[in-house]
């Protein structure tokens, strides 16, 4: 069982090659992102409440990311181990990952950040959006030019520096994130074993 942080910014493909692990390892793959947006399609109550937040492309609370985190952590499971997507995203989330480990008695074996630059990043981005508009369905209500420059700044001011943060605890391992989404996935295995 091993235990992994897919750190990266929007567009990098942490959940495309989250899929590709649950797939190929039997890894569970705990998407914040995927969640929250699951408890607004269920207008749940602190799914209404994030709605604003998330469209405008801002992070939303730690307490209500943590605690969500928590619930899937305590609820075990027998599998590959998990993969973190889009989690932590602060430093204090990345101590509350770290206290929660220690607490299940769990460790985290590697963390893999995806590099890839904004150019990319927002090609990526509004080509899903673009895509899923010539599909006959809807964006993603933050796939848009204006929320996506709020995500990165997200990204740049708040979970980037979670990259020294990890590579000071010698847990990081860095990926080009540029290559096709198999050339990608290999670079992933490697850094696995
Ligand atoms: P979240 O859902 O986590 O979104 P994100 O990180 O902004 O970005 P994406 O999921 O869009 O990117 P990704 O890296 O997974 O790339 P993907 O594989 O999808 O978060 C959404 C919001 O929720 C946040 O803004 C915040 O409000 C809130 N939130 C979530 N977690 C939170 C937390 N911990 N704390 C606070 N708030 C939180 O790929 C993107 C596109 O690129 C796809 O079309 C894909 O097909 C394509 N693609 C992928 N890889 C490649 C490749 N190698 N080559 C070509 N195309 C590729």
């Amino acid at each position: 069982m091993i235990n992994i942080i897919l750190l990266g910014p929007p567009g990098a493909g942490k959940g495309t090659q989250a899929q590709k692990l649950v797939d190929e390892r039997n890894m569970v793959q705990l998407s914040t992102g995927d969640m929250l947006r699951a408890a607004r399609t269920s207008g749940t109550e602190m799914g209404n409440m994030v709605a604003g937040v998330m469209d405008r492309g801002e992070l939303v609370t730690d307490e209500i990311v943590i605690g969500l985190i928590r619930e899937q952590l305590e609820a075990g499971g027998d599998h590959g181990g998990f993969i973190f997507d889009g989690f932590p995203r602060t430093l204090a989330q990345a101590d509350a990952l770290g206290a929660l480990m220690a607490e299940l008695g769990q460790k985290l074996d590697h963390v893999i950040e995806l590099a890839v630059n904004d150019e990319v990043l927002v090609e990526r981005i509004l080509g899903r959006a673009a895509d899923a508009v010539a599909a006959g369905g809807e964006a993603r209500a933050d796939d848009n030019e204006e929320s996506l420059k709020v995500r990165l700044m997200a990204y740049y001011k708040q979970t980037s520096p979670l990259i020294g943060y990890y590579h000071a605890k010698g847990d990081l391992s860095s990926v080009d994130g540029l290559g096709t989404m198999d050339e990608v996935a290999a670079e992933i295995a490697g850094v696995l074993g």
